[in-house]
């Protein structure tokens, strides 16, 4: 068998497991593994830093057009720099989740950012998870999953994620995400919808492994089969 590599496009809502398993996933292909949120999320908590609202959408240009975007894959985490500084430990922040829809709303943020994307998958082997992925970024990735669970099931997983961090309660957190995915869905540019030839995976009565396993035996078969 000759082992073509392939890109991996992961969609779906926050909270559906998506960083996790794709992680994951790349780990077993040995593959890299790009979270295009943490992307998103940096630019907007850099944003927030700098004081520029979203509204001001001329600045928050001047500023994107300019500045230097990296990731970097590490054992455990991805690490994001913004001209230079690691931003990574503040990008999962609820003022962070609550502000990101309004920044990646934004048509110079979202060619910035797809632009870098499609750059980083160019030579394949890539498992990127997002929302306009399989439908925007990489409209040719050979394997598209569509990765969904139940809001209740998705603000419990962010719930035991946050809960020793900060102040919130689960039904704080169903509110946030489903405002966030009413957001995601509904925004002009690339929203978050399901491209057509992408695979539905359900994950609400799905534990990680088996999520990482239904995706990896979907490459496999694209890759022995075709
Ligand atoms: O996956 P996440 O929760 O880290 O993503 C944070 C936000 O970034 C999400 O609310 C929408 C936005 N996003 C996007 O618009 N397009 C992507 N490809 C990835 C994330």
């Amino acid at each position: 068998h000759t082992y073509d590599r392939i890109n991996v496009a992961i969609d779906g809502p926050a909270g559906a497991g998506k960083s996790t398993v794709a992680r994951l996933v790349a780990r077993k292909l040995s593959y890299i593994y790009v979270d295009t949120g943490a992307m998103y999320r940096a630019i907007t908590w850099y944003m927030l830093r700098e004081g520029i609202p979203p509204e001001d959408e001329l600045q928050v240009n001047r500023i994107v057009r300019d500045m230097i975007i990296e990731l970097i894959p590490e054992e455990d985490v991805q690490k994001v720099l913004i001209n230079g500084e690691d931003v990574t430990p503040h990008i999962r922040s609820l003022q962070v989740s609550g502000q990101v829809s309004q920044y990646s709303k934004l048509e110079e943020v979202r060619d910035r950012l797809s632009h870098l994307q499609r750059q980083m998958a160019l030579r394949k082997g890539v498992v990127m998870d997002g929302r306009d992925i399989g439908t925007t970024v990489l409209p040719d990735a050979e394997v598209k999953i569509f990765m969904t669970a139940s809001v209740e099931e998705r603000a419990l997983r962010r719930y035991k994620e946050l809960k020793d961090t900060e102040t919130v309660t689960l039904e704080q957190l169903e509110h946030d995400i489903a405002a966030r995915d009413r957001l995601d869905e509904g925004r002009e540019i690339s929203p978050l919808r399901r491209a057509e030839d992408a695979i539905l995976l359900d994950t609400t009565f799905m534990d990680i492994n088996q999520a990482v396993e239904a995706i990896v035996s979907h490459c496999r078969s694209y890759v022995d089969g075709e």
